[in-house]
């Protein structure tokens, strides 16, 4: 996605059951994610000060969300930058292919789950920034 812009990528509002025991929010294909889910994983014990990402995926769609704590993602297409803070596990930032980001700022205890379009391919990275804004022709 050469020409996929910041302004694609949009915080979703999660379903969510509170209770006074509890609360549960749910993500489900076909309906709170824009792409079906493939793979899950989870960044934690991040230590303080640490900065994660620093890439760009050709054709990967994610869905990130601070499941405990918090910490900012920074969204670059190569012309504008935005940053989200995620702190609610009711909140998904939906990240379209071809955005560089860099997630930083993560609180104490805090965990990341990332929802991804595809398996694992290490071939979707790029991970030299120069070389992502060849990829946009920037
Ligand atoms: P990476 O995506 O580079 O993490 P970050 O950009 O946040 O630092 O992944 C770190 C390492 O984990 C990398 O060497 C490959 C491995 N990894 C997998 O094997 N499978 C996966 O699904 C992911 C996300 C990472």
């Amino acid at each position: 996605m050469k020409k996929s812009s910041v302004y694609a990528c949009t915080m979703i509002e999660l379903s969510k059951h509170h209770r006074p025991q509890g609360n549960i929010s749910v993500v489900e294909n076909n309906k709170d994610v824009p792409f079906e889910v493939k793979r899950a994983y989870y960044l934690y014990d991040v230590p303080g000060g640490e900065s994660r990402g620093g890439h760009a995926h050709k054709a990967l769609s994610q869905l990130i969300i601070a499941v405990s704590g918090s910490f900012s993602v920074t969204l670059d297409d190569g012309k504008v930058k935005r940053t989200f803070m995620l702190n609610r596990p009711y909140q998904a930032l939906y990240v379209v292919p071809g955005i560089w980001r860099t997630l930083d700022d993560f609180s104490s205890g805090s965990v990341c789950l990332v929802l991804a379009s595809e398996k694992y391919d290490a071939e979707d990275y790029i991970r030299d920034y120069e070389d992502y804004l060849n990829y946009k022709n920037l």
